[in-house]
């Protein structure tokens, strides 16, 4: 059964990275240092994927598939390696990249903050200290002078995950060992750091108007939380926790972006840990293809269904590239579902184009397309050919 009808004809294709996951040598960005301070626990991303020199080669790759989109991100420990100190071959590393992507037919998805800081701002006082704000609005600001042509800008990647994150950088720091054993219920994202994330991008929001004509957003990965039978309470809680502050903080702007993998249970105590199951994916994740339809509906009803969503992420991590293609099938029959009840969707980004350094981990595989970790060599998996089919079908899912 062939189900595209729905999708608007520039519907954007295309995979999403993030620079510190596929960079290499990220050397003045916090996480670098955290790995490096973990004493073993986290993996270490060293050359990562060496897509800092090979942007060209993984981009010609989706291209050649069919793919007509690719979300990367701009580094801000490179380009802004101390206060206000801005580099201009970096900047330009970063303006060859959109242009190379445009060159190849790919639309550039640019995001401003994917999950890493320079070490200084850290110092500075992370997210919560005084200068961040302004500190931030300038850094997009130099930004901003590369983006010409450029019309999707999302300002900072997962700010739900970056106010749990940024309480783990300062407890390494501080010698904590913070691997969650299997089965640990999941901290809750601190509700300070995520009232200065959404300060932070309220003020990105308006310096990249005043500078481009791009449509901004941030992206939030959606929790799909569910509650058990008499946790409602504390689900609303945790859902606003967790994601509504977010949404909130999307308010007034271009579009939002919806990331999603899986969907866990709220119950008395809180968010449920996955429990055990073969079907568990390579990051102990419960494989929920569903949730993307979950995903995109809850985003819709938070916003009102005033603001436009586009799928940044969605995907999985598996050794088995029949079990990626099936997911993905599944997740886009949700989308399509989402499209035919009137929720305006307007691209799909899959996670990820590399198998990549999963923050500490080099185990849990999310690619479409492999990597040597010793050559760089690239090895496109028959999930990028069926992705591209499917886009170039304009979505159909019978197609590839
Ligand atoms: C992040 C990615 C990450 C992926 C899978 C999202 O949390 O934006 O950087 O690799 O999900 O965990």
């Amino acid at each position: 059964m062939s189900r595209r009808s729905d999708l608007s004809p520039d519907f954007l294709w295309g995979a999403s990275t993030s620079p510190h996951q596929i960079e290499g040598n990220n050397l003045n960005s916090d996480w670098w240092r955290m790995e490096h301070q973990s004493q073993g626990r986290l993996e270490l991303s060293r050359d990562a994927c060496d897509s800092y020199h090979r942007y060209g080669e993984d981009m010609r790759l989706l291209a050649d598939a069919g793919l007509n989109a690719y979300r990367f991100g701009v580094e801000r420990a490179r380009i802004e390696p101390e206060p206000g100190e801005f580099s201009r071959a970096e900047l330009a590393h970063y303006r060859r990249m959109i242009e190379t992507a445009r060159d190849l037919g790919l639309e550039p998805v640019v995001t401003l903050h994917h999950f890493t800081s320079p070490r200084w701002f850290v110092e500075e006082g992370g997210w919560t200290g005084p200068t961040a704000v302004d500190r931030f609005s300038r850094y997009v600001e130099r930004v901003c002078g590369i983006l010409d042509g450029v019309n999707w800008v999302v300002t900072i990647n997962e700010p739900n995950m970056l106010a749990l994150m940024s309480g783990m950088v300062a407890a390494v720091a501080s010698g904590a060992d913070i691997t969650l054993a299997a089965g640990t219920r999941m901290p809750t994202p601190s509700q300070e750091i995520g009232e200065a994330l959404v300060r932070a991008h309220r003020a990105a929001v308006s310096v990249v108007h005043e500078h481009t004509s791009a449509r901004v957003g941030w992206s939030v990965a959606q929790q799909c939380l569910v509650p058990a039978p008499g946790a409602e309470d504390l689900h609303a809680e945790l859902k606003w926790a967790w994601e509504d502050l977010y949404h909130h903080g999307a308010r007034g702007d271009d579009f939002l972006g919806v990331q999603s993998y899986t969907s866990q249970t709220v119950d008395a105590e809180g968010v449920v840990p996955h429990p055990d199951h073969p079907d568990n994916t390579l990051t102990g994740w419960a494989y929920r293809p569903d949730a993307l339809g979950m995903a995109l509906r809850d985003a819709w009803k938070a916003t009102e269904g005033t603001i436009p969503l586009l799928v940044t992420e969605n995907g999985i991590a598996t050794a088995d590239d029949t079990r990626r293609i099936a997911y993905t099938g599944e997740a886009l029959g949700h989308l399509h579902d989402a499209v035919a009840d009137g929720i305006d969707v307007r691209g799909y980004l899959h996670w990820s184009a590399l198998d990549n350094f999963e923050w500490g981990h080099w185990a849990p595989t999310f690619g479409l397309i492999a990597v040597d970790r010793e050559t760089f060599a690239r090895t496109p998996k028959p999930s990028l050919a069926w992705l591209g089919e499917v886009a170039r079908e304009g979505g159909a899912l019978d197609a590839g």
